[in-house]
């Protein structure tokens, strides 16, 4: 890339903030609030401050209540302890000059009664997602949830309220809903997980209800530039029964049109894993982010498997406007500089991705050169 502009490096404006490039780093779950609380740490300020050369940094995936957990060491953002360990993080990334936004979430059916004294956890319908939860005695397959009231739903989404509030005073730049495939928001979406009459079942319209409810209130708390939303809409490389179905396309169509009108900071889309070919979304193969492009006029955030050929590369098409890369940044805390000067990228080690304290976590080195 020598020699050439690299759209990926230029400063970018959502709204008040100003990117310091066009580089996200995509929210990584790591299992380090090791502790009861699951409260952030003074090793997670040092490991995201290290990380502060990206245009954004979006959190690990964060729960918005304690009905709302399912992997193990994640932190939390519902108790003032966990606000307190969040503001080691955000003071750390602003000292470094970094943006940082919250993604705050609820992982419904995918859950195990381990995390709840035996307790099912609930989802949509009592529907097993077939999936895995990282417990504390290691993987577990999920069972069969208890289905939400309509008044827990309404609950729970005053808990994305109150998790969007504590995440402004811990001090972030702003928020992304976790709408990420193996989590609630797909669960309600999807014809396989959510078999509901009421208002939040059926129709496209009730099924994807929800998530506007969310949003909504998190307005209430934010300005909407400060605001986003990732979805995996063709995560088919994710284990269990919600994956695309006959309805994902128009799903999706009716979810973008309806969130034109929400001016958000950015809306982030994961691109499919593998071929889309004999599959219900087979139509997307080869129009995948202009689609979403198409159909959604706001500031568009494309991930997986990006590049920094592919990252410039989908920019200067005007695919889209940002690029989130999520594993790159795990090995290079330095990416943005590492693509300045074509320096080659160091390898992630798979055995400390959710373990291991600072090993494989904050020893990664900056580049030398
Ligand atoms: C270790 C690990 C943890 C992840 N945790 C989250 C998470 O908490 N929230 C989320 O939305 N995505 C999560 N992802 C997905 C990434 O944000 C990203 O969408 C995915 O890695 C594809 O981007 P990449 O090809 O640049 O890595 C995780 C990915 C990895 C590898």
């Amino acid at each position: 890339m020598e020699n050439t502009v690299q759209l990926l490096l230029e400063e970018y404006q959502i709204g008040d903030l100003r990117l310091k490039n066009r580089m996200v780093m995509a929210s990584l779950t790591r299992g380090r609030a090791t502790n009861t609380g699951l409260v952030p740490t003074p090793l997670m300020a040092r490991y995201y401050a290290q990380r502060a050369s990206a245009g954004l940094i979006l959190s690990e995936g964060t729960w918005v209540n304690s009905k709302s957990i399912g992997f193990i060491n994640v932190p939390g953002i519902y108790t003032q302890e966990q606000v307190e360990g969040w503001k080691l993080v955000t003071e750390a990334v602003h000292n470094k000059g970094g943006l940082i936004f919250s993604q705050i979430g609820h992982i419904g059916a995918a859950s195990h009664p381990d995390f709840f004294d035996g307790e099912l956890p609930a989802g949509p319908s009592a529907i097993n997602p077939q999936n895995h939860s990282y417990t504390p005695q290691g993987f577990k397959d999920t069972l069969t949830p208890r289905e939400f009231t309509v008044a827990e739903i309404k609950q729970t989404i005053q808990d994305y309220r109150q998790a969007a509030k504590n995440a402004k005073e811990a001090g972030f730049d702003g928020i992304e809903v976790h709408a990420q495939a193996g989590m609630l928001i797909p669960q309600f979406l999807s014809l396989a997980t959510n078999h509901r009459t009421d208002e939040y079942g059926g129709s496209i319209e009730n099924r994807a209800r929800i998530i506007f409810e969310i949003l909504d209130v998190i307005l209430e708390v934010w300005e909407s530039t400060r605001v986003a939303i990732k979805f995996a809409p063709v995560a088919y490389n994710h284990v269990g029964i919600v994956t695309p179905d006959k309805e994902t396309i128009p799903m999706f169509q009716y979810i973008l049109k309806k969130l034109n009108d929400y001016n958000l900071a950015f809306l982030h889309i994961v691109g499919p894993a593998e071929t889309l070919t004999g599959t219900p979304v087979e139509a997307l193969q080869d129009n995948y982010f202009s689609h979403f492009r198409y159909h959604y006029s706001g500031r568009l955030m494309a991930n997986l498997g990006f590049t920094q050929e592919s990252g410039n590369a989908i920019l200067k098409e005007g695919i889209a406007d940002l690029v989130s890369f999520g594993a790159p940044f795990i090995a290079n805390p330095d990416l943005p500089v590492r693509f300045k000067y074509n320096l080659p990228l160091s390898a992630i080690n798979q055995d400390t991705l959710y373990s291991g304290d600072e090993n494989g976590y904050t020893d990664y080195p900056e580049a030398v050169f």
